[in-house]
């Protein structure tokens, strides 16, 4: 994948919460279009990684290079202006509005911020939008009803498509399968993936469920204390021995869970 664009390039970066180091020194480049599953046990300091490339925390060292433009120290609204964006572990919806209105708010606020983000002055072009949304989405059937009465995975469905509005080069899911069945997963993520290429954004996530990582990313990144121990395809990732020992434990591994991890896609370039 090395002939793509670089996305995103972190070289240093460095965090640490007292005596824990959540990042050690990272240097990892990215590229357009690349499905990236990201791994590790709990703490491993995934989500600080993304906390920390979209500007939710400050790292204590490092650089962040985001399309060639430096964001290091950049707060959460100039990164996600620069076209990266983030969902977040819980889904982040107004619970009270129906799908539809959740919709045409993140429009509107990523067309022309909060304050009037909710202004009776909708143009037609942006309900244009929200119905574009809802039918990549899959999430029709659901626009009329109200976010905090929707099932789990429509309203990782919702949070995903909001975080879209502004059309990010980059979006980082932070788990978008957990509290989702174990049977409902790849039709969710099926969907997941099949709009956000629609929409040209590429994708990076976060999944504790290896057989989902084997199913859906062609690259993966093993995290552990902080640090990368392993970054390749899948299927020598998820396969390494460090990997299976702090990722993934001996019992699952031993389950044979690594079974389904697809073979490294090729470029085609
Ligand atoms: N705001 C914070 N204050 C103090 N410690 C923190 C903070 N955020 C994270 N940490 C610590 O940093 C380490 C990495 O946390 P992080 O949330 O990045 O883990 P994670 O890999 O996302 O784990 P999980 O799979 O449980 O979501 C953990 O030891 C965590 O307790
Ligand atoms: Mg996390």
């Amino acid at each position: 994948m090395s002939d793509r664009e670089p996305i995103l390039e972190t070289r240093g970066l460095r965090k640490q919460f007292g005596a824990v180091v959540a990042a050690a020194e990272l240097d990892v480049t990215f590229h357009r279009g690349e499905t990236v599953g990201i791994i590790g046990a709990n703490g491993a300091g995934k989500t600080t990684f993304v906390n920390l490339v979209t500007g939710y925390q400050k790292p204590d060292g490092g650089t962040i290079r985001f399309l060639g433009r430096d964001i290091t120290g950049q707060g959460p609204r100039h990164v996600t202006k620069a076209g990266l964006c983030r969902s977040f572990q819980i889904p982040q919806v107004f619970g009270s509005m129906s799908v539809a209105d959740n919709l045409l708010m993140a429009v509107g606020i990523a067309e022309i911020g909060w304050l009037t983000a909710g202004s009776p002055l909708e143009q037609p072009r942006r309900r244009a939008l929200v119905e574009e949304l809802l039918a990549t989405y899959r999430m029709e059937p659901y626009a009329g009803h109200r976010a905090d009465l929707l099932p789990q995975g429509v309203r990782k469905l919702l949070d995903i498509a909001m975080a879209t509005a502004r059309k990010p080069a980059l979006l980082m899911l932070d788990e978008p399968t957990s509290g989702i069945s174990a049977v409902e997963k790849y039709g969710l993520m099926d969907i997941i993936m099949a709009a956000l290429r629609a929409q040209q954004v590429t994708i990076h996530f976060i999944e504790h469920d290896m057989e989902i990582v084997g199913r859906y990313a062609e690259r993966v990144l093993a995290f552990a204390a902080g640090d990368v121990i392993a970054d390749g395809p899948p299927a020598r990732v998820l396969h390494d021995p460090r990997v299976q020992e702090l990722v993934i434990g001996r019992h699952e591994a031993a389950r044979g869970v690594l079974n389904h991890a697809a073979p490294p896609a090729e470029s085609g370039s």
